[in-house]
């Protein structure tokens, strides 16, 4: 395109049954259409404009890929900033328009010289139609430039009227909520340092009433695991949009003539099926990553409620010994094993094993589990700093905040400032001592408490804290590429596409409750795969909720994720035993199905109950769990369909029980559930079967094969 060119353009964007179209119009970006592929050329974008409203602007109200005043935009503007309270109002012009040869991605550059403003837009529509998109602002004038806020956003059709976020708690995350998509702004903003427990790691507008297979849906994940907001925003001409931004506290990013500010991704699907097509999308696009874990995930045990602080050797390689007897592969030693930790009221910043617990080093507890055939894993939490700790007493300037006054504490812990280059090196060195010295295989890499309040010498500082410790696991990383990593935050307060660019998988909740994990792990699978989100076989009675329930229904639950067990299973009665190895086992016999099928959730009209499961990316076979989530008002379920089946394939459906018998009311049953049944994909999926009556947290898991 030469510069004249700029002034009326589209271009289109298509892949995996997306389209995006960018219009240009007098040098301005928006984007005119993202969702459904369509066929054939776009009319000129002059014969496209929209009703220009009454009582209005003279000129049509463009809503740019950064909507500012300039053009009339009066809701939130995309680009907030100024230079003491100038060039607060940019008029940014393309300048230079960079589309690959396959019409995937391009890169847009627009300019404001009289502000000193460049933003470069990167848009790429990758496979399965996941799109993702970012901005890069320089500041191109010659005095600073205060960035107040660059959002991300994309249009939503008037259609779209309906709106679902995520919120939770600690124990309790990932909890859906849904509101009217009314006019004005509904936003989900995040200032807690971290992803945070009530993030909503899915931000969906859809048309009525949208479920896990109907309705049209456009999604949005903002990939950052600090400070941000979601938002949902319908102004009065009726266009809605969709955003994210990073949230930052006043005066905290200040950009310097020539230097540069870059948003983190916003990545975005649409789908015509419901949520399991964005599912999909996000699903299909991160397991083409090339850093996605590949290699069947072990089956984990991690020793925390096992065993809580009291660690020494004789336990944990009894423990060690157990876990391997019924198929464990990795073994995880958590919280409590460095200098001063026998408590969580001191230690965090001394990353040396400590000698009064392990006179000998960790190496013999390390080379028994290697022994028996297990990875080795050890907790860290590498961001904290306990005051009771030779850190702290050394380096009281290492602790974060804002100054003058002191940060407050939580689980008596503050943070420590890894934007100090001093912390920073002190903990970089010690984790790669830690690892350079012991054989260890996996990272837990923990973090407790929201940053509030975070400063460094009179500064906000989460965006530069956020950035030092994405350096901070880059470059252990590049130092130890064997080891994995996995990202835990009091449970599942850190679990974003940002995180997940240099980890390998999420601990979701620190909750083991079969029944809270039915829905955390719906709506943290909604975006993540089984395949890189923890879940555990924890014991009888949940230690968060005090709940209990049987051993088969904590082994369905945590089989649906990456499967693991935190419990003290050093003295079993056998039967328990035998039932454990068998979970695993089946775990180890459907783990590369189930990591990397498609995930499906049937719509069923009964809120008590839920059957999801995964097909296999030829359909010839599926595991799905049947789940009662509490008592039914119906007296039984009738006929339920099977989702995501082939059509054409005959499928032979079995339901694998477990050895206890409480799984449904079996004399009442129906008979394919002992005998079995053969059908086809189009009768299961259109007709369905006669489904049993299942007590209340109690679930039975279907097998099918063509
Ligand atoms: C956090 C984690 C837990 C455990 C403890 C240890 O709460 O989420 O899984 O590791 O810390 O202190």
């Amino acid at each position: 395109l030469d510069e004249t060119e700029y002034l009326v353009t589209t271009l289109r964007l298509r892949n995996g049954g997306c389209s995006l179209v960018l219009a240009i119009d007098d040098s301005r970006v928006s984007i005119l259409h993202w969702g459904a592929d369509f066929t054939g050329g776009i009319p000129d974008v002059g014969d496209l404009a929209p009703a220009r409203a009454i009582s209005s602007h003279d000129v049509v109200v463009q809503c740019e890929l950064l909507p500012s005043a300039s053009a009339g935009w009066t809701g939130t503007p995309g680009l907030q900033g100024h230079r003491s309270g100038r060039d607060f109002s940019p008029r940014l012009r393309v300048t230079d328009v960079d589309e690959s040869a396959d019409a995937t991605a391009v890169t847009i550059v627009c300019t404001d010289d009289d502000a000193g403003i460049a933003v470069t837009s990167r848009l790429e529509l990758g496979v399965h139609g996941l799109l993702r998109m970012r901005h890069d602002l320089a500041n191109t004038g010659q005095t600073p430039y205060q960035l107040d806020s660059l959002a991300l956003s994309l249009p939503v059709p008037p259609r779209a009227t309906e709106l679902l976020d995520l919120t939770g708690r600690w124990a309790r995350e990932r909890q859906p909520q849904r509101t009217p998509f009314n006019f004005g702004r509904w936003a989900r903003g995040e200032r807690r340092g971290r992803t945070g427990h009530d993030s909503s790691v899915l931000f969906a507008a859809g048309t009525p009433g949208f479920a896990s297979r109907t309705g049209e849906v456009w999604a949005v994940h903002l990939g950052w695991s600090s400070n941000h907001e979601l938002a949902a925003e319908r102004v009065p001409d009726g266009r809605a949009l969709l955003s994210g931004a990073e949230l930052f506290a006043p005066g905290e990013l200040v950009l310097e003539p020539g230097s540069a500010y870059a948003t983190p991704w916003l990545y975005a699907a649409y789908s015509a099926d419901g949520l399991d097509g964005i599912t999909a999308a996000f699903h299909g696009w991160l397991r083409a990553r090339p850093e996605h874990p590949r290699t069947p995930r072990p089956v984990g045990i991690n020793t925390w409620e096992a065993v809580y602080f009291d660690q020494d050797l004789e336990t944990l390689a009894e423990l060690a010994v157990a876990a391997a007897a019924v198929g464990v592969e990795r073994f995880v030693v958590d919280d409590g094993w460095f200098l001063g930790r026998r408590t969580d009221q001191a230690g965090l910043g001394d990353w040396t094993v400590d000698p009064d617990v392990w006179p000998n080093g960790l190496t013999p507890l390390i080379d028994s589990v290697h022994e028996l055939g297990m990875e080795f894993g050890l907790w860290v939490e590498p961001e904290m700093i306990n005051t009771v700790s030779n850190a702290a007493r050394a380096h009281p300037e290492w602790i974060a905040g804002p100054g003058p006054h002191d940060p407050i504490l939580w689980r008596h812990q503050h943070v420590l400032d890894l934007t100090d280059d001093a912390a920073w090196r002190h903990v970089y060195s010690a984790l790669d001592a830690l690892l350079s010295k012991n054989a260890i295989d996996y990272l837990k890499w923990d973090h407790n408490r929201d940053l509030a309040d975070m400063g460094h010498r009179g500064r906000g500082s989460a965006h530069s804290q956020m950035l030092a410790v994405y350096r901070l696991i880059d470059e252990l990383r590049r130092a130890h590429p064997g080891v994995e990593i996995e990202s835990c935050s009091s449970g599942g307060a850190r679990v974003d596409l940002g995180i997940l660019e240099r980890t390998d998988r999420v601990w979701a909740s620190d909750t083991n409750d079969a029944l809270e994990r039915q829905t955390i792990q719906r709506w943290t699978e909604v975006v993540l795969p089984p395949e890189i989100v923890g879940a555990h076989i924890g014991p009888p009675t949940s230690h968060t909720t005090g709940r209990t329930h049987s051993l088969w229904f904590r082994g369905i639950t945590a089989l649906f994720a990456h499967l693991g067990i935190e419990w003290d299973i050093r003295n079993l009665p056998e039967s328990e035993t035998r039932e454990l190895s068998t979970l695993v086992s089946l775990y180890k016999e459907h783990r590369s199905m189930l990591h990397t099928g498609t995930l499906v959730r049937a719509d069923l009209a009964d809120p008590t109950r839920s059957l999801y499961g995964v097909v296999s990316p030829d359909g010839s076979e599926a595991l799905l769990a049947y789940v009662a989530l509490a008592t039914s008002a119906a007296e039984t379920p009738g006929f339920v369909r099977i989702p995501g089946l082939v059509a054409e394939r005959d499928y032979s459906v079995t339901v694998i029980s477990g050895e206890e018998a409480d799984v449904y009311l079996e004399a009442a049953a129906p008979p394919w559930v002992s005998s079995g049944i053969a059908a086809s994909g189009a009768f299961l999926g259109t007709v369905g079967l006669p489904f049993p009556i299942l007590n209340p947290e109690k679930a039975i898991l279907i097998r099918l094969v063509s």
